[in-house]
Protein backbone atom coordinates (compact mmCIF):
# COMPACT_ATOMS: atom_id res chain seq x y z
CA UNK A 1 0.00 0.00 0.00
CA UNK A 2 1.30 2.99 -0.89
CA UNK A 3 1.80 6.30 1.37
CA UNK A 4 2.50 10.03 0.76
CA UNK A 5 4.59 10.18 4.03
CA UNK A 6 8.12 11.81 3.14
CA UNK A 7 11.50 9.18 3.64
CA UNK A 8 11.02 10.27 7.87
CA UNK A 9 8.12 11.38 9.59
CA UNK A 10 7.02 12.81 13.13
CA UNK A 11 6.42 11.14 15.93
CA UNK A 12 2.70 10.49 16.69
CA UNK A 13 1.29 9.50 20.46
CA UNK A 14 -0.01 6.21 19.40
CA UNK A 15 3.28 5.12 17.33
CA UNK A 16 4.98 5.40 21.08
CA UNK A 17 2.40 3.70 22.75
CA UNK A 18 3.09 0.62 19.77
CA UNK A 19 6.90 0.99 20.31
CA UNK A 20 6.05 0.40 24.52
CA UNK A 21 4.74 -2.38 23.88
CA UNK A 22 7.50 -3.79 21.36
CA UNK A 23 10.20 -2.46 23.69
CA UNK A 24 8.72 -4.48 26.74
CA UNK A 25 8.30 -7.20 24.90
CA UNK A 26 11.29 -7.94 23.15
CA UNK A 27 13.00 -6.81 26.73
CA UNK A 28 11.20 -10.30 28.22
CA UNK A 29 11.38 -12.42 25.61
CA UNK A 30 15.16 -12.22 24.25
CA UNK A 31 16.50 -13.73 27.43
CA UNK A 32 13.77 -16.48 27.28
CA UNK A 33 13.82 -17.42 23.76
CA UNK A 34 17.49 -17.49 23.75
CA UNK A 35 17.42 -19.79 26.58
CA UNK A 36 15.51 -22.52 24.97
CA UNK A 37 18.18 -25.48 24.79
CA UNK A 38 16.91 -26.72 21.12
CA UNK A 39 17.37 -23.11 19.92
CA UNK A 40 20.20 -22.41 17.27
CA UNK A 41 19.51 -18.53 17.53
CA UNK A 42 16.78 -16.22 18.49
CA UNK A 43 15.48 -14.37 15.24
CA UNK A 44 13.34 -10.56 15.16
CA UNK A 45 12.15 -9.88 12.16
CA UNK A 46 10.95 -6.48 11.37
CA UNK A 47 9.49 -6.94 7.80
CA UNK A 48 8.10 -3.38 7.70
CA UNK A 49 11.13 -1.66 9.12
CA UNK A 50 10.24 2.24 8.37
CA UNK A 51 13.60 4.20 7.92
CA UNK A 52 14.59 3.29 11.31
CA UNK A 53 14.21 6.87 12.96
CA UNK A 54 11.69 10.12 13.29
CA UNK A 55 11.99 13.77 12.51
CA UNK A 56 13.50 14.36 16.11
CA UNK A 57 15.80 11.15 16.53
CA UNK A 58 13.28 9.30 18.18
CA UNK A 59 14.00 5.07 17.66
CA UNK A 60 11.95 3.41 15.03
CA UNK A 61 11.17 -0.24 15.46
CA UNK A 62 14.62 -1.36 14.28
CA UNK A 63 16.56 0.83 16.38
CA UNK A 64 14.47 -0.41 19.68
CA UNK A 65 14.97 -3.70 19.26
CA UNK A 66 18.93 -3.29 18.68
CA UNK A 67 19.17 -1.10 21.46
CA UNK A 68 17.26 -3.97 23.47
CA UNK A 69 19.47 -6.35 22.42
CA UNK A 70 22.52 -4.65 22.98
CA UNK A 71 22.00 -3.23 26.16
CA UNK A 72 20.35 -6.44 27.78
CA UNK A 73 21.14 -7.13 31.29
CA UNK A 74 20.96 -11.35 30.60
CA UNK A 75 23.41 -13.57 29.09
CA UNK A 76 22.25 -15.06 26.26
CA UNK A 77 23.08 -18.46 25.43
CA UNK A 78 22.26 -18.13 21.99
CA UNK A 79 22.81 -15.21 19.46
CA UNK A 80 20.21 -13.14 18.82
CA UNK A 81 20.03 -11.75 15.09
CA UNK A 82 17.88 -8.92 13.97
CA UNK A 83 16.45 -8.23 10.74
CA UNK A 84 14.80 -6.11 8.53
CA UNK A 85 12.88 -5.42 5.43
CA UNK A 86 12.39 -2.47 3.68
CA UNK A 87 10.07 -1.39 0.39
CA UNK A 88 11.02 1.88 -0.09
CA UNK A 89 14.53 3.16 -1.89
CA UNK A 90 15.05 5.78 0.49
CA UNK A 91 13.60 4.46 3.57
CA UNK A 92 15.80 1.84 3.32
CA UNK A 93 18.80 4.23 2.94
CA UNK A 94 18.01 6.04 5.54
CA UNK A 95 17.62 2.66 7.98
CA UNK A 96 21.16 1.45 6.76
CA UNK A 97 22.23 4.58 7.89
CA UNK A 98 20.69 4.07 11.71
CA UNK A 99 21.51 0.73 12.05
CA UNK A 100 25.15 1.47 10.95
CA UNK A 101 25.32 3.77 13.44
CA UNK A 102 23.77 1.94 16.26
CA UNK A 103 26.43 -0.85 15.25
CA UNK A 104 29.64 1.24 16.02
CA UNK A 105 28.18 2.94 18.84
CA UNK A 106 26.71 -0.43 20.61
CA UNK A 107 27.77 -0.36 24.38
CA UNK A 108 30.04 -3.92 25.21
CA UNK A 109 27.81 -6.69 25.21
CA UNK A 110 28.55 -9.94 25.94
CA UNK A 111 25.97 -11.11 23.92
CA UNK A 112 25.90 -12.53 20.32
CA UNK A 113 24.29 -9.54 18.55
CA UNK A 114 23.78 -10.34 14.62
CA UNK A 115 22.29 -7.59 13.13
CA UNK A 116 22.17 -8.07 9.62
CA UNK A 117 21.99 -5.30 6.62
CA UNK A 118 18.18 -4.33 5.95
CA UNK A 119 16.93 -5.98 2.97
CA UNK A 120 15.74 -3.67 0.22
CA UNK A 121 11.99 -5.24 -1.09
CA UNK A 122 8.65 -6.44 -0.44
CA UNK A 123 8.10 -8.32 3.04
CA UNK A 124 5.84 -10.88 1.71
CA UNK A 125 7.94 -11.81 -1.33
CA UNK A 126 11.33 -12.16 1.44
CA UNK A 127 9.64 -13.38 3.98
CA UNK A 128 8.40 -16.03 1.74
CA UNK A 129 11.27 -16.82 -0.09
CA UNK A 130 13.13 -17.39 3.38
CA UNK A 131 10.64 -19.64 4.61
CA UNK A 132 11.10 -21.38 1.34
CA UNK A 133 15.01 -21.75 1.82
CA UNK A 134 14.53 -22.79 6.02
CA UNK A 135 12.33 -25.69 4.40
CA UNK A 136 14.84 -26.79 1.53
CA UNK A 137 17.66 -27.26 3.98
CA UNK A 138 15.91 -28.35 6.63
CA UNK A 139 16.19 -25.60 9.25
CA UNK A 140 14.36 -24.65 12.00
CA UNK A 141 12.87 -20.88 11.19
CA UNK A 142 12.25 -20.17 15.06
CA UNK A 143 12.02 -19.09 17.66
CA UNK A 144 11.55 -16.19 15.64
CA UNK A 145 8.74 -13.09 16.53
CA UNK A 146 8.03 -11.64 13.09
CA UNK A 147 6.60 -7.72 13.64
CA UNK A 148 4.30 -6.75 11.00
CA UNK A 149 4.21 -2.85 11.07
CA UNK A 150 2.22 -2.09 7.82
CA UNK A 151 1.09 0.79 7.00
CA UNK A 152 -2.26 -0.01 6.00
CA UNK A 153 -3.81 -3.36 5.83
CA UNK A 154 -3.57 -5.37 2.94
CA UNK A 155 0.15 -6.59 2.70
CA UNK A 156 -0.06 -9.17 4.91
CA UNK A 157 -1.76 -11.75 3.25
CA UNK A 158 -3.17 -14.81 5.89
CA UNK A 159 -1.20 -17.71 4.05
CA UNK A 160 1.94 -16.07 5.06
CA UNK A 161 1.34 -15.51 8.38
CA UNK A 162 -0.38 -19.46 8.34
CA UNK A 163 3.08 -19.85 6.90
CA UNK A 164 5.30 -18.62 10.35
CA UNK A 165 2.86 -19.72 12.84
CA UNK A 166 3.04 -23.64 11.54
CA UNK A 167 7.38 -23.18 12.65
CA UNK A 168 7.64 -24.23 15.96
CA UNK A 169 8.11 -21.58 18.37
CA UNK A 170 7.79 -18.38 16.05
CA UNK A 171 4.98 -15.24 16.45
CA UNK A 172 3.83 -12.84 14.53
CA UNK A 173 2.79 -9.48 15.91
CA UNK A 174 0.81 -7.73 13.19
CA UNK A 175 -0.58 -4.24 12.61
CA UNK A 176 -4.03 -3.06 10.81
CA UNK A 177 -5.19 0.53 10.53
CA UNK A 178 -8.32 -0.54 11.42
CA UNK A 179 -10.02 3.77 11.00
CA UNK A 180 -8.69 3.37 7.06
CA UNK A 181 -9.87 -0.42 6.66
CA UNK A 182 -13.99 0.42 8.37
CA UNK A 183 -14.02 3.76 6.57
CA UNK A 184 -13.56 2.09 3.26
CA UNK A 185 -15.15 -1.08 3.57
CA UNK A 186 -17.98 -0.19 1.30
CA UNK A 187 -15.79 0.66 -1.38
CA UNK A 188 -15.41 -2.87 -3.95
CA UNK A 189 -12.22 -1.61 -5.04
CA UNK A 190 -10.94 -2.96 -1.35
CA UNK A 191 -12.80 -6.22 -1.03
CA UNK A 192 -10.33 -7.94 -2.45
CA UNK A 193 -7.35 -6.68 -0.59
CA UNK A 194 -9.16 -7.36 2.33
CA UNK A 195 -10.03 -10.87 1.64
CA UNK A 196 -6.58 -11.35 1.37
CA UNK A 197 -5.70 -10.32 4.27
CA UNK A 198 -8.48 -12.45 6.03
CA UNK A 199 -7.81 -15.68 3.66
CA UNK A 200 -11.41 -15.19 2.72
CA UNK A 201 -14.33 -13.21 2.39
CA UNK A 202 -15.54 -14.40 6.02
CA UNK A 203 -15.22 -10.39 7.05
CA UNK A 204 -17.86 -9.29 4.57
CA UNK A 205 -20.66 -9.75 7.50
CA UNK A 206 -18.99 -6.79 8.32
CA UNK A 207 -20.94 -5.37 5.41
CA UNK A 208 -24.32 -6.45 6.95
CA UNK A 209 -24.15 -4.79 9.86
CA UNK A 210 -24.45 -1.00 10.85
CA UNK A 211 -21.22 1.24 10.73
CA UNK A 212 -20.81 1.58 14.25
CA UNK A 213 -20.67 -2.24 14.59
CA UNK A 214 -18.29 -2.75 11.68
CA UNK A 215 -14.88 -2.66 13.79
CA UNK A 216 -16.01 -5.25 16.32
CA UNK A 217 -17.13 -7.41 13.52
CA UNK A 218 -13.84 -7.34 11.46
CA UNK A 219 -12.14 -7.47 14.69
CA UNK A 220 -13.75 -10.37 15.64
CA UNK A 221 -13.32 -12.11 11.79
CA UNK A 222 -9.76 -11.44 12.05
CA UNK A 223 -8.95 -12.98 15.52
CA UNK A 224 -11.35 -15.88 14.25
CA UNK A 225 -9.08 -16.37 10.67
CA UNK A 226 -5.96 -16.13 12.81
CA UNK A 227 -6.61 -18.98 14.63
CA UNK A 228 -8.61 -21.32 12.37
CA UNK A 229 -7.16 -20.23 9.13
CA UNK A 230 -2.98 -19.50 10.64
CA UNK A 231 -3.02 -21.72 13.32
CA UNK A 232 -2.97 -19.47 16.34
CA UNK A 233 -3.46 -21.07 19.41
CA UNK A 234 -3.60 -17.71 21.29
CA UNK A 235 -4.62 -14.67 19.97
CA UNK A 236 -4.62 -11.59 21.71
CA UNK A 237 -5.30 -7.73 20.19
CA UNK A 238 -4.76 -4.58 21.58
CA UNK A 239 -7.20 -1.38 20.01
CA UNK A 240 -5.86 2.28 19.91
CA UNK A 241 -8.36 5.19 19.71
CA UNK A 242 -7.93 8.86 19.47
CA UNK A 243 -9.62 11.82 21.43
CA UNK A 244 -12.79 11.02 20.28
CA UNK A 245 -12.89 7.58 20.97
CA UNK A 246 -12.24 6.90 16.98
CA UNK A 247 -10.80 3.73 16.54
CA UNK A 248 -7.16 3.64 14.88
CA UNK A 249 -5.36 0.64 14.80
CA UNK A 250 -5.54 -2.57 16.15
CA UNK A 251 -2.10 -4.58 17.18
CA UNK A 252 -2.80 -8.57 16.75
CA UNK A 253 -0.44 -11.02 18.89
CA UNK A 254 -0.35 -14.78 17.95
CA UNK A 255 1.38 -17.63 19.47
CA UNK A 256 1.39 -20.87 20.41
CA UNK A 257 3.24 -20.48 23.57
CA UNK A 258 0.98 -19.52 26.86
CA UNK A 259 4.24 -17.69 28.11
CA UNK A 260 4.43 -15.59 25.52
CA UNK A 261 0.73 -14.56 25.52
CA UNK A 262 1.60 -13.88 29.25
CA UNK A 263 4.47 -11.74 27.90
CA UNK A 264 2.21 -9.69 25.86
CA UNK A 265 -0.61 -9.76 27.61
CA UNK A 266 1.61 -7.31 30.48
CA UNK A 267 3.32 -5.68 27.58
CA UNK A 268 0.09 -4.22 26.34
CA UNK A 269 -1.61 -3.93 29.84
CA UNK A 270 1.32 -1.79 30.81
CA UNK A 271 1.21 1.08 28.20
CA UNK A 272 0.68 4.41 29.83
CA UNK A 273 -1.83 6.59 27.79
CA UNK A 274 -2.82 8.60 30.50
CA UNK A 275 -0.47 11.79 29.52
CA UNK A 276 -1.74 11.84 25.86
CA UNK A 277 -4.94 12.31 23.64
CA UNK A 278 -5.28 8.35 23.36
CA UNK A 279 -6.31 5.63 24.84
CA UNK A 280 -6.34 1.88 24.46
CA UNK A 281 -10.20 0.83 25.40
CA UNK A 282 -10.74 -2.77 24.64
CA UNK A 283 -7.69 -5.35 26.56
CA UNK A 284 -10.76 -7.61 26.34
CA UNK A 285 -11.78 -10.77 26.89
CA UNK A 286 -12.68 -12.38 23.69
CA UNK A 287 -16.18 -12.10 24.34
CA UNK A 288 -15.24 -8.53 24.48
CA UNK A 289 -17.46 -8.41 27.88
CA UNK A 290 -15.36 -7.13 30.39
CA UNK A 291 -13.09 -3.68 29.98
CA UNK A 292 -9.86 -3.77 31.43
CA UNK A 293 -10.53 -0.98 33.92
CA UNK A 294 -13.35 -2.82 36.06
CA UNK A 295 -10.88 -5.88 36.12
CA UNK A 296 -10.03 -5.39 39.80
CA UNK A 297 -8.45 -7.84 42.30
CA UNK A 298 -12.49 -7.59 43.70
CA UNK A 299 -13.96 -8.42 40.17
CA UNK A 300 -11.86 -11.33 39.19
CA UNK A 301 -12.31 -13.28 42.83
CA UNK A 302 -16.13 -12.74 41.72
CA UNK A 303 -15.73 -14.19 38.66
CA UNK A 304 -13.58 -17.03 39.42
CA UNK A 305 -16.44 -18.27 42.12
CA UNK A 306 -19.15 -17.78 39.81
CA UNK A 307 -17.30 -19.21 36.67
CA UNK A 308 -16.24 -22.07 38.44
CA UNK A 309 -18.82 -22.25 40.96
CA UNK A 310 -19.28 -26.10 42.50
CA UNK A 311 -16.17 -27.27 40.41
CA UNK A 312 -13.03 -28.96 40.54
CA UNK A 313 -10.22 -27.14 38.76
CA UNK A 314 -6.74 -27.50 38.19
CA UNK A 315 -4.07 -24.78 39.21
CA UNK A 316 -3.48 -24.39 35.81
CA UNK A 317 -7.07 -24.55 34.04
CA UNK A 318 -7.91 -21.29 36.34
CA UNK A 319 -4.44 -19.77 35.17
CA UNK A 320 -5.08 -20.41 31.24
CA UNK A 321 -8.31 -19.27 31.77
CA UNK A 322 -7.65 -15.98 33.32
CA UNK A 323 -4.73 -15.51 30.23
CA UNK A 324 -7.15 -16.53 27.40
CA UNK A 325 -10.41 -15.40 28.76
CA UNK A 326 -10.04 -11.84 30.73
CA UNK A 327 -7.78 -9.24 30.44
CA UNK A 328 -5.86 -9.99 33.20
CA UNK A 329 -2.46 -12.02 33.56
CA UNK A 330 -1.91 -13.26 36.88
CA UNK A 331 -4.68 -15.01 39.50
CA UNK A 332 -2.49 -16.47 42.36
CA UNK A 333 -3.27 -13.66 44.56
CA UNK A 334 -6.97 -14.05 44.36
CA UNK A 335 -6.91 -17.56 44.58
CA UNK A 336 -5.02 -17.06 48.10
CA UNK A 337 -7.83 -14.40 49.36
CA UNK A 338 -10.07 -17.10 47.75
CA UNK A 339 -8.76 -19.69 50.07
CA UNK A 340 -7.91 -18.07 53.00
CA UNK A 341 -11.86 -16.83 53.11
CA UNK A 342 -12.75 -20.61 52.41
CA UNK A 343 -14.60 -20.02 49.32
CA UNK A 344 -11.83 -22.65 47.25
CA UNK A 345 -10.39 -25.38 49.13
CA UNK A 346 -7.03 -27.91 47.73
CA UNK A 347 -8.29 -31.40 47.63
CA UNK A 348 -5.07 -32.80 46.60
CA UNK A 349 -2.31 -30.22 47.91
CA UNK A 350 1.14 -31.51 47.98
CA UNK A 351 2.78 -32.72 51.03
CA UNK A 352 4.06 -29.51 53.60
CA UNK A 353 1.53 -27.08 50.77
CA UNK A 354 1.27 -23.84 52.64
CA UNK A 355 -1.68 -22.25 52.65
CA UNK A 356 -2.00 -19.87 49.57
CA UNK A 357 0.47 -21.56 47.78
CA UNK A 358 -0.33 -22.55 44.02
CA UNK A 359 2.90 -23.86 42.64
CA UNK A 360 2.12 -26.99 41.56
CA UNK A 361 -0.01 -27.13 38.25
CA UNK A 362 -1.99 -30.04 38.58
CA UNK A 363 -3.31 -29.21 42.29
CA UNK A 364 -7.06 -28.94 41.78
CA UNK A 365 -8.85 -26.52 43.93
CA UNK A 366 -13.02 -26.98 44.52
CA UNK A 367 -14.78 -24.36 44.26
CA UNK A 368 -17.66 -23.68 46.66
CA UNK A 369 -21.06 -24.24 44.88
CA UNK A 370 -22.86 -20.81 45.07
CA UNK A 371 -26.26 -21.99 44.86
CA UNK A 372 -28.65 -19.28 43.67
CA UNK A 373 -28.64 -16.84 46.19
C1 LIG B 1 4.35 1.88 9.65
S1 LIG B 1 5.84 2.06 8.79
C2 LIG B 1 6.96 1.15 9.79
C3 LIG B 1 7.34 1.80 11.06
C4 LIG B 1 8.35 1.03 11.85
N1 LIG B 1 7.99 -0.38 12.00
C5 LIG B 1 8.49 1.64 13.23
O1 LIG B 1 7.78 1.19 14.14
O2 LIG B 1 9.29 2.53 13.41
C6 LIG B 1 5.67 0.95 7.45
C7 LIG B 1 6.90 0.87 6.58
O3 LIG B 1 6.71 -0.22 5.67
C8 LIG B 1 7.24 0.15 4.40
N2 LIG B 1 6.57 -0.70 3.42
C9 LIG B 1 5.44 -0.47 2.72
N3 LIG B 1 5.11 -1.54 1.98
C10 LIG B 1 6.03 -2.48 2.24
C11 LIG B 1 6.23 -3.82 1.80
N4 LIG B 1 5.37 -4.38 0.97
N5 LIG B 1 7.27 -4.50 2.28
C12 LIG B 1 8.16 -3.95 3.15
N6 LIG B 1 8.04 -2.67 3.58
C13 LIG B 1 6.99 -1.95 3.15
C14 LIG B 1 6.94 1.61 4.29
O4 LIG B 1 7.81 2.25 3.37
C15 LIG B 1 7.14 2.10 5.73
O5 LIG B 1 8.44 2.55 5.92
Amino acid sequence: MGDKLPVIWPYEPHTAAKHAILRAYLSAWFPILASIKRAKRVLFLDGFAGPGEYTKGEPGSPAIAIQIALQHRAQFRVPVRLAFIEADKDRHAHLCRVVERLRTGAAATSNQIDIRPPILGDCATHLAATLDAYAKRGGEFGPALVFLDQFGYSDVPMPLIARVLVQPRCEVFTYIHAEGMTRFLKKAEIHGAVSDAFGSDDWKRALTVPQGERAKVLAHEYERALRERAGARYVWRFAMHGADDTLLYWLFFCTNDRLGLEKMKSAMNDVDTSGGYFSFSDARSPDQAIMFSRCTPEWLAEHLTTHFAGREVSVDAIEEHVLVATPLVKCRGVLGGLERAGKITAINPPKGRRKAAFNHPGMLLRFENRGLG
